[in-house]
This record gives structure tokens, C-alpha cells and sequence, in this order.
């Protein structure tokens, strides 16, 4: 990182003295990711600051409002990273950092609601255990760029209740694990479970991130979905969401993670009068210098 640090990242932006003053102190104290991140987080500060030109009472303003996301920050709950959700920015984060190659799944951020430490369901089982909402049959596949089977891959499953509601949310009224799945597909990467059929929810809004974006009129919806995540062997973990593509808040989803690819139907079944089912297909990528062995050929 040489003096010219400033003009070459921000060619627009005149430096402050206390800017440049700054940059040269960071400079000096060595090359490094840190050294180089906070002198663009100090750069971007700046360009804001001279472009918005806050009043003090503006500043303060924003400082208690910042002050008060860390006060609602605990171990329960992260309003930080509701405010980085809601922002857009962990999408961008996730995006930039899972870029998958043409034809696979994208990935999506897992959300706050994913547990690691759900027992096994038998493929074909139930992951529904309260016996509560509209039935829900899920069949998928795991498979390769090429269409090939993948399996045995793991595929966890995670999701709202008919209510809009995860389990972890309000454990007196759900029992532990209710709508989580952890399954193990066939040899061909084939799997099923049953459920029941999720509602969109709202992300929490009694918090200063809520305040402020509902104050505006913005709702904090996240359209009706199903969370999964698939491991194989030999590639990329898929972390990702399938989307009710009938749910009328799609456009409106606050973490922006719906993507066309993820957006599926859910039918009525029509062996079954009042439930539904649907039907998904998650192809994985390889991982760099690897190719996945399909078991036993094309589904
Ligand atoms: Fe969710």
C-alpha cells in the first residue's frame, strides 16, 4: 500500500486532513488485510459524511441508534446481523463468497434459525411432530452438474410452521426439533420426507433495526421457504432456500436471498384432499479439483 492509497481507491473523494492524517497512520503500521479494510471502511465513512453533511443532532442521532443495536445484541438474539440482513449486506457477503457454477443450486445464507444438532429422520419419514398444519410431501434429488445422482448425500432440512413460526422460537408451544429434518438420501441421491406446509413470517421489528425500517413503511417480510442444506462427498456444502413461488411477498423479501432458481411450486396432492406436495432438485458443485463419482448413473 503506497501514499497514493487515497487517490487510487477513491479517486472522487478530496481527503480531509484528518483522513489523510489517518491514512498515513494506518499506512505506517504495515501491509495487511486489517490495515487495508479499515482505511476503505475510514474512506467510505468519510465520502458519506462530506456527501450527507449530518447536522450534530443528525450525528447523534445516529449514534444512539447504533449504541442501541449493540444493547440489543445478546446471546439469544444478534440485532447486528439483522441490521447486516436487512441491509442487504450478508447476501452480498454470501453471493461474493459462494459463487457456484453454472447450473448448480445457488447458495443462500442459512439464517438464524438453523440448528446443527437435529437427529436423523429416515428417508421417506416424517419431519413434522406435533401433527399440526396443512400436510406437506416433499421428494427431491441431489445430483451433479451432469444430472447424475448423488448419494448417500445429507440433507438437512429446516422451516417455519402453517404459523409463520419456527420451533426454537417458542419452544412451550412446539416440541424440540418440530419441522427439522436430518436425512440421508438413497444411492441414486433421492430422498422424501413429510411436513406440513410453511408460512412466510416477519423478522423481529421490536428492536431499533425493526423500528427504523417499519418506521418507513418497510415491511420485513420473508416469503413462505423451506431451508436446506446437502452435503456429498467430493462437493461444495449447498446452503439455500426453496421459495413458495405462489407467495405474493416474494419481491419483497428482506434478505433478498430469492433468486429464480429457488422458486418452486407447491401442488395439491391429489391422493390427499387438503394437502400438498413438492418437488425439488439441488444440484451441487464439485469441489475445486474434484469429481464427484456419480454411484449408479442418471436418474
Ligand atoms: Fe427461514
Amino acid at each position: 500500500m503506497g501514499e497514493d492509497a487515497l487517490e487510487g481507491n477513491q479517486p472522487s473523494l478530496v481527503p480531509s486532513a484528518p483522513l489523510h492524517d489517518l491514512a498515513q497512520r494506518l499506512i505506517a503500521t504495515g501491509e495487511g488485510r486489517l490495515v487495508s479494510g479499515l482505511l476503505a471502511a475510514v474512506q467510505h465513512v468519510h465520502a458519506l459524511v462530506a456527501e450527507t453533511r449530518p447536522s450534530a443532532d443528525e450525528m447523534r442521532a445516529v449514534i444512539d441508534f447504533l449504541t442501541e443495536v449493540g444493547h440489543s445484541a445478546d446471546a439469544r438474539r444478534q440485532e447486528w446481523v439483522l441490521l447486516a440482513d436487512v441491509l442487504g449486506v450478508s447476501t452480498l457477503v454470501e453471493d461474493m463468497n459462494a459463487q457456484r457454477p453454472l447450473g448448480a443450486t445457488p447458495n443462500t445464507v442459512a439464517g438464524p434459525f438453523y440448528r446443527a444438532d437435529v437427529p436423523e429422520t429416515a428417508n421417506g419419514g416424517s419431519i413434522c411432530r406435533d401433527g399440526s398444519g396443512a400436510p406437506l410431501r416433499v421428494t427431491g434429488r441431489i445430483t451433479d452438474l451432469a444430472g447424475a445422482g448423488l448419494g448417500p448425500s445429507l440433507v438437512e432440512v429446516w422451516q417455519a410452521n402453517g404459523a409463520g413460526v419456527y420451533e426454537n422460537q417458542e419452544p412451550d408451544l412446539q416440541p424440540e426439533f418440530n419441522l427439522r429434518g436430518r436425512l440421508v438420501t438413497d444411492s441414486l441421491g433421492r430422498f422424501s420426507f413429510h411436513s406440513v406446509r410453511p408460512k412466510g413470517y416477519r423478522l423481529p421489528d421490536d428492536g431499533p433495526v425493526g423500528r427504523v425500517l417499519t418506521g418507513l413503511g418497510l415491511a420485513l417480510e420473508r416469503p413462505a421457504h423451506l431451508h436446506f442444506r446437502v452435503t456429498a462427498p467430493g462437493c461444495q456444502v449447498l446452503t439455500t432456500h426453496v421459495f413458495d413461488r405462489s407467495d405474493p411477498a416474494l419481491a419483497r423479501d428482506a434478505m433478498f436471498a430469492v433468486k429464480p432458481e429457488l422458486l418452486a411450486d407447491i401442488t395439491p396432492d391429489p391422493d390427499l384432499a387438503g394437502a400438498w406436495r413438492l418437488n425439488v432438485t439441488f444440484v451441487l458443485a464439485p469441489l475445486a479439483g474434484h469429481t464427484p463419482q456419480p454411484t449408479r448413473g442418471r436418474i
